[in-house]
């Protein structure tokens, strides 16, 4: 007989778990340094739109199937459309790839957490400054692989306590820990002198950008929209297969989205105006954050390591609330079986082989030294040295490698389709009486159809093809 399912005990602790999925590195790392490097303002003005248009829509979309059906991403479209149940593989292998990764940026991200933990006691991790720690951390392979090895363990023991007492519980905590210290570093980086330009770079009407690439700006917001929100692989499926019957799922879609934009837009607030005050350029590129913040951060005296402290712990909980997402939604079909088996009890051990899974694919990353190759000193070959073929952005590092493969092609051509299935095949009205289901009222019809049937999958497309183009350069 099936067994009952797990659910979030609460509305709160069902949208601070689906926040804490979106928010992540793609939040701090990502929205500053392309933000930086994509024309400030403009870049923002075009992500509110391909988030308005886009992202609601195909978060909306991921919740409803998983509350329908009660199922994560394969047993939910075996059961919606039987024919479709190859989307959810899809999904379900985009979410494996994105894991082996993310978790290895969750190593990094603990990594200086530690580092401001021994600068705390008196030691001096971070060195003085000439060669960056990060470049020396992500080239001492076995280092990383054992911060992986820690980091993927920390999910291990939030992911098989289960879905209210693990996950719920950690982003009930952490999330507001989150949003405090979050809100301290803004204030303390906007009274920095010269922050000033960082703010007018980033609200400052100037759509120049637009005109002179708008493509280029247009590819790299999409981009940013869709990793950030943690759309197209089927995690918000998962989790809103543990959403209650009363919850307000067109309410938490939309709420999700604000929150992560906002995350994102605040962490802008604290990255640039900190590199315009401290002398960085804007266009630091994906270093923005591990060597610049931590460079500024150096110079800012003893406050400095309490703000680094508060700043590193900010994206180590941020980058865990996301990763304990990706390894529920990866863990989602085995968990699914063993309760339609009736064996709930088998969670533990289900996640502790996905673990197992995760730290065995993601060693290639931690040990290519993210880029550097052999002749740069590191353990193991690039992608490129290894299929022999001339670098580019996909072949380049192990990270672009499956970056290439889930945000560039399976998480975009997954939301694309399910967007398609919503709006020709099941109907969108299998959406709005799934919401109205709860007792409220579905507003926007009219909309969210045009959304489902055009302007998202055409906005996907664009997606696929902005990240296709810069992965292989075309
Ligand atoms: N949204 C997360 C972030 O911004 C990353 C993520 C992507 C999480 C895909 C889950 C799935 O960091």
């Amino acid at each position: 007989m099936e067994q009952k399912r797990e659910t979030f005990s609460s509305s709160t602790g069902f949208i601070l778990a689906a926040v804490g999925s979106a928010v992540g590195l793609g939040n701090l790392w990502g929205f500053p340094y392309k933000m930086g490097s994509s024309g400030g303002f403009a870049f923002l003005l075009l992500y509110v739109v391909m988030a308005v248009f886009v992202g609601i829509i195909v978060m909306l979309g991921e919740m409803v199937i998983g509350r329908k059906t009660g199922k994560s991403a394969i047993g939910a479209y075996r059961m919606l459309c039987k024919k479709y149940t190859w989307l959810g593989y899809v999904h379900t292998n985009a979410v494996w790839l994105i894991m082996a990764f993310y978790c290895v940026l969750g190593a990094i991200a603990l990594r200086f957490f530690v580092g401001y933990v021994q600068a705390l006691f008196g030691a001096s991790p971070f060195g003085d400054g000439g060669t960056s720690f990060y470049s020396i951390f992500k080239l001492n392979g076995w280092s990383m692989v054992l911060y992986l090895f820690v980091f993927i363990l920390i999910n291990i023991l939030i992911n098989s306590a289960g879905v209210t007492k693990g996950i719920e519980r950690f982003n009930k905590i952490a999330m507001p820990i989150l949003f405090v210290f979050l809100i301290a570093v803004v204030i303390y980086v906007a009274v920095q002198p010269g922050a000033a330009e960082g703010y007018k770079f980033m609200f400052g009407w100037n759509i120049e950008p637009l005109k002179e690439d708008f493509v280029g700006v247009l590819k790299s917001a999409a981009g940013q929209m869709f990793f950030s929100l943690s759309v197209g692989e089927g995690i918000m499926i998962a989790y809103g297969s543990y959403a209650r019957k009363e919850e307000d799922l067109q309410k938490g879609s939309i709420l999700t989205v604000i929150c992560d934009s906002l995350v994102g837009i605040v962490a802008g607030m604290v990255v640039l105006p900190a590199c315009a005050a401290f002398g960085k350029p804007f266009q630091g590129g994906p270093g923005l954050l591990f060597e610049a913040m931590q460079d500024i951060f150096s110079h800012m005296g003893s406050l400095g390591v309490i703000f680094g402290l508060m700043f590193f712990a900010l994206i180590l909980i941020a980058t865990i609330s996301s990763s304990i997402s990706i390894m529920e939604s990866a863990a989602g079909p085995f968990i699914d079986k063993a309760i339609e088996q009736g064996k709930p009890e088998k969670r533990k051990k289900i996640i502790a082989l996905v673990a197992l899974a995760c730290f065995v694919i993601g060693i290639p990353v931690a040990l290519d030294g993210i880029g550097v190759g052999t002749a740069g000193g590191a353990a193991i070959p690039t992608p490129a040295e290894l299929f022999g073929v001339e670098v580019a952005g996909w072949s380049d590092c192990w990270l672009d490698f499956y970056d290439m493969l889930t945000e560039a092609t399976l998480m975009p051509f997954g939301a694309m389709i399910m967007c398609l299935l919503i709006g020709w095949k099941l109907k969108p009205e299998m959406v709005f009486d799934e919401v109205e289901s709860s007792g409220v009222k579905f507003r926007g019809r009219k909309f969210y159809s045009i959304c489902f049937k055009f302007i998202a999958p055409i906005g996907i497309l664009f997606v696929l093809y902005g990240q296709l183009s810069s992965f292989f350069g075309f």
